[in-house]
């Protein structure tokens, strides 16, 4: 088993890493938090596909464990979702010393978190996550989000889990757009913090080679991110390499562009941008689509939408920008960026820049 420790301004746990520790958890819980009541908290496809094993296992360990399963996809990543277990967790009288178990992507960690931070001012969840964006990314650092009809994780809270428990096994089941979404963030990671790391991608001869390093040195990275700056005010935004471009291809095209491919073209454009202004080493660009390219990730938005304006509109609405100004996280050499800011009035121009 690998154990990745995360520190935070809210408190410290461990990501755990091991194959087929999400049918094993019964023993594992026990041993770390007592008999709590459970809520397994998963989506209808992630239920189809892990939810019995997972409740079988915790039942195992003779552990009172219910199951609340909301229809799959972002567009339930909702308060009316989470109103749902609410009303469930409240029926069934679940207490300050129950667990919540979020089982699934991002949408069902964001959603079980996010849940879990206001049921009764506060209980305690655990992550275990089920795409491999949610086991690098997502699952670990208290961010928790619903989605409004305004724009994507506009309501949430920092609630940091008390334990992360990766199953990298449950990666199988994933179609190769969703290992590639995960890819994006993993390759963000090197690209903002680690050269060697980056590297260790560009040797890789495939995705599921030596996956186990590759969660773990991913999850090194970003833990570093929040245990500096937990609650997003200055170093963790470097987190946020790719995302502002990203985020506008994903609003313009209304999703239709998954979120690691969004990513993927905005890290490119973030490079481009980076380029023109002078500041980014020779040939990063190309290095950074190589490595997309590898890991099955566009590096070029495919058009539809608009042209700069649209895109200049949709990043002006980003939650990442305030008082007339949008930081944007520019690369400068392998393993390293730089917060910029712009006026909100050159984003046109910004967006002209990156794209050419
Ligand atoms: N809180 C954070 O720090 C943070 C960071 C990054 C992303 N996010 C959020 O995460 C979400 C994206 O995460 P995601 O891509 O995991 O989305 P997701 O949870 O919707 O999962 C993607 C799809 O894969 C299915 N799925 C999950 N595990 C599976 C498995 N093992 N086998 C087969 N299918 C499986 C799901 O049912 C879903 O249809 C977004 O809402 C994003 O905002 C949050
Ligand atoms: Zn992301």
């Amino acid at each position: 088993m690998i154990i990745v420790p995360i520190q935070t301004a809210q408190g410290d746990y461990q990501v755990m890493i091991e194959r087929g520790i999400a049918a094993r958890l019964g023993e594992i819980v026990r041993a770390e938090f007592g008999s709590p009541r459970i809520m397994i908290f998963t989506d209808s496809t992630v239920d189809e596909l892990y939810g019995r094993t997972v409740q079988a296992g915790l039942r195992a360990a003779n552990l009172d464990v219910s199951r609340f399963v909301f229809p799959a996809g972002e567009a339930y990543k909702t308060f009316r979702t989470v109103e749902s277990a609410l009303e469930i967790l409240a029926e069934e009288r679940f207490d300050r010393g129950d667990l919540i178990l979020a089982l699934g992507g991002g949408v069902s960690g964001d959603l079980a978190g996010f849940t879990a931070s206001i049921y009764r001012r506060g209980i305690r969840f655990i992550q275990v996550p089920t795409t491999l964006l949610a086991a690098v990314d997502s699952s670990v650092g208290g961010k928790t989000a619903v989605d409004l009809p305004q724009g994507k994780n506009l309501a949430g809270t920092f609630w940091q889990p008390s334990a992360v428990y990766c199953d990298p096994d449950t990666f199988r089941t994933l179609p190769p757009q969703r290992i590639a979404d995960g890819y994006a963030e993993i390759i963000k990671h090197g690209f903002i913090a680690d050269e060697d790391y980056l590297i260790h991608l560009e040797k890789l001869p495939c995705w599921e080679d030596s996956l186990e390093t590759t969660i773990e040195r991913s999850i090194r990275i970003k833990a570093a991110f929040v245990a500096a700056d937990t609650l997003d005010r200055n170093e963790r935004r470097k987190l946020n390499f790719g995302h502002t471009f990203g985020h506008a291809i994903e609003t313009v095209t209304g999703f239709a562009v998954s979120h690691g491919a969004a990513v993927a073209i905005g890290m490119v454009m973030a490079s481009r941008l980076a380029d023109r202004l002078g500041i980014a080493e020779v040939s990063l660009t190309e290095r950074l689509e190589a490595l997309l390219r590898k890991y099955g990730l566009p590096t070029e938005f495919a058009g539809g939408g608009g042209g700069s304006e649209t895109f200049a509109r949709a990043a002006a609405n980003d939650k990442k920008s305030g008082a007339g100004k949008i930081t944007f996280v520019l690369p400068v050499r392998a393993g390293e960026v730089r917060l910029t800011p712009f006026d909100i009035a050159d984003l046109q121009k910004i967006f002209a820049l990156a794209a050419e």
